[in-house]
């Protein structure tokens, strides 16, 4: 294929978005902010990003809404003053270098540990305990039953989510997407097998996408909701705590469509992460399903290359695609897919150690336009 004719490199334009080309870096928390207001700063995560703002669209690592949505160490969060003031450091970077970044909001949930949140226990739609792992100052530990949230809890939680849109917004981000995805939070209140509360937030469909529609509603008194992206992962199955059943899936079509209900800057999905063609109940083709049912910009991911990117958007079944660990160890990665330049491999012992090392180290092997 000629390099001009990439469906990749194609700019994209909608009533919301405005992109140089069609390769968003996918998000991936990089723990990387050790320091005590954990704190994104401009020397770390501006660099890095920086390096990597020839992409149509950056979407940060996780951010934490508040103290409680902490899971992960080193996370950067987006609740407090100097929070905002290190992000801020890095959308000048961005923004200096012609990038466009969005900041994404996190909390996880049950995918937590008392280590994190003085003893207590981590907040989540039921006293589920996901079986997982939490990585913790300690090193792994095994996760626990949390504490069912009580409506002050959601009620407290959709303004955490209100306030670090809005924080997001004065930081210099060009948008946030909601992290509705990967076992966390969101999720939790989604699949039936975590959710087992008998108030308007669990039982059907309806109730346990209540959190997220409430989420959204305050999200957009604060900032505009056409600066709004949302991720989902509708298959995921089996990892990070998460049990499909039958009712799985017609869950993620009723939120989907609904969502055609918000004029969102993008919808943000994953293919299934893991080979689920052997589960009866779970969609194997994810954009395929979802293209049909939701109107506004889709934006794809999972286990993409540049063939399979290109062809997913001539094939008409999705707009954008995010590359996740391709972006760990190629800054340059829309230049490479232009000029045909092979593919630096990733190194993942370096995933989420601190520092530069594995991180703003990887070279540019093009030269990278401004
Ligand atoms: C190191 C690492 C950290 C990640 N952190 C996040 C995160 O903070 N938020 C999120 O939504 N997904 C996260 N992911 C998932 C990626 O966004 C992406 O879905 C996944 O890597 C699959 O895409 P890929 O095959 O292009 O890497 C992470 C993935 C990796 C490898």
């Amino acid at each position: 294929m000629s390099t001009d004719k990439q469906p990749l490199l194609q700019p994209y334009e909608s009533k919301n978005l405005k992109l140089r080309n069609r390769v968003v870096m996918a998000p991936m928390t990089r723990s990387r902010a050790n320091n005590a207001e954990k704190a994104a700063t401009g020397d770390l995560q501006g660099t890095y990003y920086e390096q990597r703002a020839s992409a149509g669209l950056i979407i940060t690592e996780g951010s934490q809404v508040s103290e409680k949505a902490v899971g992960y160490i080193n996370t950067p969060g987006i609740h407090s003053a100097a929070q905002v003031a290190g992000w801020k450091e890095v959308t000048e970077k961005v923004h200096a270098a012609g990038g466009t970044i969005f900041l994404q909001l996190w909390h996880v949930g049950r995918m937590s540990h008392p280590d994190f949140h003085n003893g207590d226990l981590p907040h989540s739609a039921s006293a589920i305990n996901p079986n997982s792992k939490s990585y913790t100052p300690e090193g792994f530990k095994d996760t626990v039953a949390p504490k069912e949230m009580t409506k002050e809890d959601i009620e407290q939680t959709i303004k955490d989510f209100a306030n670090a849109a809005k924080n997001a917004i004065e930081a210099g981000f060009d948008g946030v997407e909601i992290h509705s995805s990967n076992g966390y939070l969101f999720h939790q209140f989604f699949n039936a097998t975590s959710n087992h509360r008998t108030d308007e937030y669990g039982g059907s469909k309806e109730n346990r996408a209540r959190f997220l529609f409430e989420v959204l509603d305050a999200v957009k008194q604060q900032i505009p909701i056409q600066k709004v992206g949302l991720r989902l992962n509708p298959s995921l199955h089996g990892i990070f705590g998460m049990t499909m059943d039958e009712d799985t899936i017609p869950t993620f079509d009723y939120i989907i469509e609904k969502l055609n209900d918000y004029d969102l800057a993008y919808l943000h999905l994953s293919e299934p992460f893991t080979d689920v063609s052997e589960i009866p109940y779970a969609e194997t083709q994810i954009a395929k399903r979802y293209r049909p049912i939701y109107k506004g910009t889709l934006m794809i991911n999972s286990n993409f290359d540049q063939e399979k990117g290109n062809q997913v958007i001539e094939d008409g079944d999705a707009d954008l695609v995010a590359f996740g660990k391709p972006y760990i160890s190629n800054p340059d990665l829309v230049e490479r897919f232009e000029q045909g330049v092979e593919l630096t491999d990733w190194d993942q012992d370096t995933f989420y150690t601190p520092g530069h090392k594995g991180y703003t180290d990887y070279e540019a092997k093009t030269a990278v336009k401004a």
